[in-house]
């Protein structure tokens, strides 16, 4: 199969390299030179575990190739993925003009019959309105149709998702397209659920937003755990025995973030509210969440009469481990506000720090590694749960930190182990030692 893929992030990127994998022929479309430049020597534009190596291994087997030109890229394929943003507008519903443009652009070059798989997140309906869009501008006499296939990878474990996922969804209206798209993913070996258009699309964002409903669940019992005297990962371990509610996804923390959940969960309550139906649970979770970010905060208020030129040392900026990625990470909101309250702020991620300097306040200091960062510090806050951080001795915290004060906003410390330690330490929906 002649594969096209148009966008080349994390989605795109990905599923144009996991398809060469499973020898497919595939031409990954970019706008940006610079970055269509790099991606031909194998250096992917994002930090995701394993995709360089694989990226490299194709393009030397001459079945992965990256091009700005649309003309080129749609030349010949079989199949072309729509693997562009839909970031979030003012109002939370989601922008489709870069989908648009690319219907637009398929509807001018292709010259032979064609299957168009939508991978963006896009409203229900869209789909159908991609059709409608290519129809309308279509300068050739073909046939083309349209499959929504929306992707389930998390950041950080990509790869691993693409070979392992539990399902690949195949929306479409014409099962000849969808068997053929059942085809080309048979390699990867995941069972294909096959439905219509609209409920493939609604798939992708009633997903996530469960998901998210899991971990404003969890940090909402955390909440109440704490005020009760229980902890919760007990809690979030004897619940999640039971197979009808599951282990995953309850594991309490400084709430989601990142470019997925955030955003699709206003999206939804959006297209909900489209046809006049409010998503109340889903609005309480985007609540909670918001909540959420702050608790830790609250809870360094509370121990430090004033957070006046006390050195709080950060540890992790990344919204979670194991990429670079910034997009809505709570340490955002975090440093913010320690800022604003007269902190000095002494931040280090292990992988995220070039793109956290882009957004941080100014007045934040980055710290070339742990040490640094927490030396003679007040109190430091644990935002993100690197190994890095997890396989710290907690003597280091005594050792190193003017008082050895934690905030851990991701439980990666055993409360036995702690014990052991002359700390005092916070965190989240289990008893503080102090
Ligand atoms: C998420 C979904 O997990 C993917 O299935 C989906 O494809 C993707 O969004 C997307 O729509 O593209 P991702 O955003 O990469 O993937 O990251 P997750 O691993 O799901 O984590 C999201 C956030 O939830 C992180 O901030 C993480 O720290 C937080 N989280 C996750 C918790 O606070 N507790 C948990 O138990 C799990």
């Amino acid at each position: 199969m002649k594969i096209a893929v148009v966008g080349t992030g994390y989605v795109g990127l990905v599923t144009g390299t996991c398809l060469t994998e499973i020898g497919h022929n595939v031409t990954c479309i970019d706008i940006d030179q610079n970055k269509v430049n790099k991606m031909r020597e194998g250096i992917s534009p994002i930090y995701e575990p394993g995709l360089d190596e694989l990226m490299k291994k194709n393009i030397q087997e001459k079945r992965l190739f990256f091009t700005t030109d649309h003309n080129e890229g749609f030349e010949g394929a079989d199949v072309i993925y729509i693997a562009v943003g839909t970031p979030e507008k003012k109002d939370g519903s989601a922008n489709l003009s870069f989908v648009e443009q690319v219907a637009k652009d398929i509807a001018t070059h292709v010259k032979k019959d064609v299957i168009v798989v939508t991978k963006s997140t896009v409203p229900v309906g869209t789909n159908d309105w991609i059709k409608g869009v290519i129809q309308k501008n279509l300068v050739n006499n073909v046939k083309v149709d349209i499959v929504s296939n929306p992707e389930f990878l998390r950041e950080g474990a990509a790869i691993y998702d693409s070979f392992n996922g539990d399902r690949i969804v195949v929306g479409t209206d014409n099962e000849a397209a969808a068997n053929i798209i059942e085809e080309i993913n048979k390699p990867f070996g995941i069972p294909v659920f096959k439905t219509d258009i609209r409920s493939a699309e609604m798939i992708k964002y009633a997903a996530n937003a469960f998901l998210a409903t899991k971990i404003s669940f969890i940090n909402e019992i955390s909440n109440i755990c704490e005020k009760v005297g229980a902890n919760v990962e007990e809690v979030a371990n004897g619940m999640g025995q039971d197979n009808r509610i599951g282990s995953q996804f309850l594991n309490a923390g400084i709430g989601y973030g990142g470019s997925c959940f955030p955003k699709d969960t206003k999206a939804l309550i959006q297209i909900a509210g489209n046809v006049n139906y409010e998503f109340e649970l889903l609005k309480g979770v985007v609540r909670v969440n918001q909540k959420q970010q702050e608790m830790l905060l609250n809870k360094l208020e509370e121990r430090f009469d004033s957070l006046e030129g006390k050195k709080i040392a950060i540890l992790g900026l990344a919204f979670k481990p194991n990429t670079d990625d910034m997009r809505e990470a709570a340490s955002i909101v975090i440093t913010k506000h320690l800022i604003e309250k007269g902190a000095n702020v002494v931040a280090f991620d292990p992988v995220a720090m070039e793109n956290a300097k882009k957004i941080l306040d100014s007045k934040i200091n980055f710290a070339s590694n742990t040490i640094e960062a927490i030396k003679d510090s007040d109190a430091v806050l644990i935002l993100t749960e690197w190994n890095e951080f997890k396989d710290l001795n907690i003597c280091t915290f005594e050792e190193y930190m003017k008082q050895p004060v934690i905030f851990d906003g991701r439980n990666c410390f055993d409360l036995v182990e702690v014990k052991k330690h002359r700390v005092e330490y916070h965190s989240i929906g289990r008893p503080p030692l102090i």
